[in-house]
């Protein structure tokens, strides 16, 4: 399946993305965004998971024009936020599962894209900590380390999990050693069988008991409650079960992300934007998540190439990533930083609702640069 599309409406949404990036590039410079509050991204802690999606936005602007009069200053800033993460590399209580994020956005495409051997180091030393989170009893990745009342987070692995297990791919693409890929595959073994239902949808946390890793429960988490259908969840999910089938060409894989992507677009009928939660009750359908639509776009579009049905989501993709430029882009809005509006980060919590998000505009302007021909950061 051939993706790469020409039309004005992409290579208008394109531009638009790039000039608005140089120009928060130079506001924003070395920190690190999260949500845009009243039109301007927030600075977050460079510990946070989402502190990948910043430097990896402006590796794919720089990657389009590597020869602009901006490159130069995107990778001094790209190299700045890669030290300051290193840095999170030398405290184990700082890092969670979400290295993948971190890592596959900065250093491994820093060493990708300009042969960077820190970016290569930084990497390596990342997916050894990612590694090591690995539950052997339980055969998962240990997603976070903060205490709480709610669950016991020495048996907690998560839905998101997904997306950072090609950077153990990597590994073992680097290293030579396969080690690091059996993880990644029982890891992504588990949770098909644990977090993915018969009909397509998925949990987003999974309890299970830190001494013996029998499962005992499910966690709404960032869903309404378990049993239900968050949204970006589906999107993580079908996402990165498609990459875990790139990596390792496991056809078990490759079905997992048909059937999240087939209930997802289900769900999402002739919309562009899924509410927070395919399964939130009416009271709570105030919430809408773009990110999640920009996740599976780029997704879609990456299953587009590796599955016989490639064509549907190759044209499913497209009709997203255009719907996000033409409904949801902030456009030429010179107040507003954020590329897409209406994300939301924990709608339970209530943070983050429908805002643009980092994360959103980052998968966004991956879909926009596939349907250019470019391939995706993961
Ligand atoms: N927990 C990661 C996310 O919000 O998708």
């Amino acid at each position: 399946m051939t993706i790469p599309t020409s039309a004005t409406w992409l290579e208008d949404a394109w531009q638009q993305g790039v000039s608005k990036t140089i120009r928060n590039a130079k506001r924003i410079k070395d920190t690190f965004p999260h949500i845009s509050v009243q039109g301007v991204y927030d600075k977050n802690d460079p510990e946070w998971w989402t502190a990948g999606f910043w430097p990896g936005l402006l590796w794919l602007v720089y990657r389009a024009a590597p020869e602009s009069e901006a490159a130069p200053s995107l990778r001094r800033i790209n190299d700045s936020c890669e030290r300051q993460l290193e840095g999170c590399l030398r405290d184990p209580d700082s890092v969670d599962h979400d290295l993948g994020f971190i890592w596959l956005l900065s250093g491994v495409v820093s060493y990708r894209q300009t042969g960077s051997e820190d970016g290569r180091r930084r990497g390596l030393l990342a997916a050894n900590l990612l590694a090591a989170r690995f539950h052997v009893r339980g055969q998962f990745i240990r997603a976070w380390n903060f205490s709480s009342s709610m669950m016991d987070t020495r048996g907690v692995a998560i839905m998101d999990s997904m997306m950072n297990l090609p950077l153990l791919y990597w590994a073992s693409e680097q290293s030579g050693d396969p080690r690091f890929r059996w993880l990644a595959e029982a890891h992504a073994d588990t949770v098909a069988r644990e977090f993915v239902r018969a009909d397509g949808s998925v949990c987003h946390v999974v309890e299970f008991d830190p001494h013996t890793g029998q499962k005992l429960r499910e966690h709404g988490g960032q869903g309404h409650a378990p049993g239900s259908a968050w949204a970006r969840g589906t999107a993580w999910a079908l996402y990165g079960f498609a990459l875990s089938f790139r990596y390792t060409g496991e056809a078990r894989y490759l079905g997992t992300a048909e059937r999240t992507a087939d209930f997802f677009l289900a769900m999402l009928g002739e919309d562009i934007v899924p509410l927070w939660d395919f399964r939130a009750p009416a009271e709570h359908q105030v919430a809408w998540d773009s990110s999640a639509a920009a996740i599976t776009a780029s997704g879609l579009l990456e299953l587009a190439k590796l599955s016989p049905r490639g064509h549907i989501y190759a044209a499913a993709g497209e009709r997203i990533v255009r719907g996000l430029y033409e409904h949801y882009s902030s456009g030429e809005l010179a107040a507003e930083e954020g590329l897409i509006m209406q994300g939301t980060v924990h709608y339970p919590e209530g943070r983050g609702i429908n805002v643009p998000i980092i994360y959103g505009d980052y998968f966004y302007m991956e879909a926009l640069a596939k349907l250019r021909g470019s391939e995706g950061l993961f």
